[in-house]
């Protein structure tokens, strides 16, 4: 790997929400970012970029010529459309970044960012008072229907305590996207102990911030509630709204690529991922969310609407010390200003329903 200053990086999915912040911050920070993409960059970001399919090996392998790391973005995203959609999550997820790290090992190239994600830990750590740390299982849909929402103690079934997850908690992940996203993880280790390469894993809670994209299926919750009430509607808030999630401003995820970036030789060892959990570790629920951004936007007040989504857990809330301990990362972007930006920030329109079709 070259120097940490100056490093020419290969941001893949760099045409998309996440992507397209990592360029800039990679700008900012002296380095130089080429993209592929199969989408082209809405902006003019102002780096080289390819227009191809992560699957493609020879695509990849073009855009890998000259590259000293890769920060792996691209991805098909969010809950998907029931099951139809699993093979296309797995293709692009799992198949994409196999073709990436075998182009990368002919490539030489050594050095991986990736894009993780906290779906991996399912319903996370929990505290029952007689039990002390337990995991639950996933919510029986019964349960659900009849308004109660909190998992209980799958020893006793009473009520528990949601606690903060670290990056050595078992993973549990609850649906096909979840699935993808560790098996993301389990690829790069791979990798690295195949190549003597090193990894990192920032496992992404749920970032929001400008060029997030509208609301499709494949979209955020934060983009729900964006674009509620850009069409005058108010955010609609399923369960009872107290579910617990950490909202971390899209600038701040940037940041922590950038650093993960600079600092892999020191973090991760050789033939070796380590992951970090990437939060504002400042927990809020998404009835507080909704409220906030309705506020910041001048819009009607959330409704609680009771809905639920299967394959949705409860709490996800974890413990992001080790990336600012380690990293000596900082989010920069508190709760209520951040969300007073997202309120009055454009959302990206689209390109196509769902992200890949060819
Ligand atoms: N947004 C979040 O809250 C969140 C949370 C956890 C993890 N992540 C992860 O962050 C990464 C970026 O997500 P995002 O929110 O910016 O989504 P996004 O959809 O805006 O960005 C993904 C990019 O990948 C590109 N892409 C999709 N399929 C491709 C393919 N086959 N070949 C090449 N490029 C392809 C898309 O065109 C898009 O530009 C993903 O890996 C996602 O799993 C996001
Ligand atoms: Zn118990």
């Amino acid at each position: 790997m070259a120097s940490v200053a100056g490093m020419r990086v290969l941001v893949t999915g760099g045409a998309g929400f996440i992507g397209s912040h990592v360029v800039e911050a990679l700008s900012a920070a002296g380095h130089e970012a080429v993209v592929l993409d199969i989408e082209p960059p809405r902006l003019g970001l102002g780096v080289p970029w390819e227009r191809a399919d992560i699957r493609d090996p020879d695509a990849v392998g073009r855009a890998l010529v000259g590259v000293d790391a890769v920060c792996h973005q691209a991805a098909m995203v969010g809950l998907g459309t029931g099951f139809a959609d699993a093979a296309e999550y797995v293709g692009v997820n799992d198949l994409g970044t196999a073709v990436l790290l075998s182009a990368m090992a002919a490539a030489g190239v050594r050095a991986l960012v990736l894009a993780g994600s906290m779906v991996v830990y399912g319903e996370g750590r929990y505290e029952c008072e007689r039990h002390g740390r337990v995991r639950p299982g996933p919510r029986a849909p019964q349960a659900l229907e009849q308004g109660r929402f909190e998992p209980p103690c799958p020893v006793c079934g009473a009520a528990l305590t949601p606690g903060l997850v670290g990056e050595d908690a078992p993973v549990d992940p609850r649906n096909v996207y979840a699935t993808t996203k560790l098996a993301q993880e389990h690829l790069a280790a791979a990798w690295a102990r195949a190549t003597g390469g090193r990894a990192v894993a920032l496992r992404y809670h749920n970032v929001y911030g400008d060029r997030m994209p509208r609301d499709t299926p494949y979209a955020g919750v934060a983009s729900f509630f964006r674009s509620a009430l850009e069409s005058g509607l108010a955010p609609r808030v399923f369960e009872d709204g107290a579910q617990r999630r950490d909202f971390v401003h899209v600038e701040d995820v940037a940041s922590a690529n950038v650093a993960a970036l600079g600092a892999l030789e020191r973090v991760a060892e050789a033939g070796a991922l380590r992951t970090y959990n990437t939060g504002s570790g400042e927990p809020h629920t998404v009835g507080e969310m909704a409220a906030a951004l309705s506020a910041a936007f001048g819009g009607p007040a959330p409704l609680i609407t009771a809905e639920y989504r299967l394959g949705d857990v409860r709490h996800i809330t974890a413990c992001s010390a080790r990336l600012r301990e380690e990293l000596g990362w900082r989010p920069a972007v508190g709760f209520e200003d951040g969300m007073a930006r997202f309120a009055a920030a454009p959302l990206r329109e689209p390109a196509t329903a769902a992200p890949v079709e060819s």
